[in-house]
């Protein structure tokens, strides 16, 4: 698939670059400097090359969104039209000092995406997980017992997408319904986020779900 990257930090930089590995053609764009993206691209791979955020949406299949909550308007003019594009987000709605969320309970920021872009059909995947952990997962994504990783959204084809690029990343794709779902799942990231970088385990930290023997 061509995947392009909005937002090419810690989230955007690891997963742009695994999705390369994994042999999808990917654009990184929206980063400060035109340098690092292309540093990124370089790094990634043949696959990969960078652009602007125009660009990158161009011809995506699917988009990656991976900026602060305060970027988003910003990014989305840049970007263009995304009418029937697949909008994966890690994005969470944080203030701008990072300590809380600004929408929760009755909405999410990926619901609050989606009525940005209602064309566009907004997956909300990847935030439950701290990006120091993605290179980890990618490189034992052979081992029988994979972390997990819910998603949810809306529309079941974009959903088949954004499941399949969680696959290749190495994880465990759990369907978690509908995109309202991620008002529980962006709190569940502060919890991620908490444990890896305030509690004593560190950010090499992935879950995993398992079924108690009945
Ligand atoms: N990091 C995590 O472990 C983690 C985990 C779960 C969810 N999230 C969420 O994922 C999203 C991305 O997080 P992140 O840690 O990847 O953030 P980040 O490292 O700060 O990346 C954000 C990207 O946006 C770019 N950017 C910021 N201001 C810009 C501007 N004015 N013009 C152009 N580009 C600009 C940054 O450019 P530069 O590259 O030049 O800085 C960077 O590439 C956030 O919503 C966060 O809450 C992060």
């Amino acid at each position: 698939m061509r995947i392009g990257i909005l937002g090419s930090g810690l989230m955007g930089g690891k997963l742009g670059t695994l999705f390369a590995r994994s042999g999808h053609d990917v654009v990184f764009s929206y980063a400060r400097s035109a340098d690092k993206l292309k540093r990124l691209a370089k790094e990634a791979g043949h696959n990969a090359r960078a652009g602007t955020p125009a660009e990158a949406a161009q011809d995506a299949d699917a988009l990656l969104l991976a900026i602060h909550w305060l970027r988003i308007d910003d990014v989305l003019k840049q970007a263009g039209e995304l009418s029937g594009k697949v909008i994966l987000t890690c994005s969470l709605p944080m203030d701008a000092g990072n300590t809380g969320l600004v929408i929760g309970q009755t909405s999410s920021g990926a619901e609050e995406l989606a009525k940005k872009v209602p064309k566009a059909n907004v997956v909300c995947a990847f935030n439950t997980v701290p990006s120091e952990v993605f290179f980890g997962v990618y490189e034992a994504k052979r081992k029988a017992k994979r972390p997990s990783l819910v998603y949810c959204g809306d529309d079941a084809r974009s959903k088949e997408v954004a499941a399949g690029l969680i696959r290749d990343v190495g994880f465990e794709a759990i369907d978690a319904g509908p995109l309202r779902i991620a008002r529980y799942t962006e709190p569940f990231a502060l919890l991620m986020g908490q444990l890896a970088y305030e509690g004593t385990d560190g950010p090499e930290l992935a879950y995993r779900f398992e079924r108690y023997p009945g």
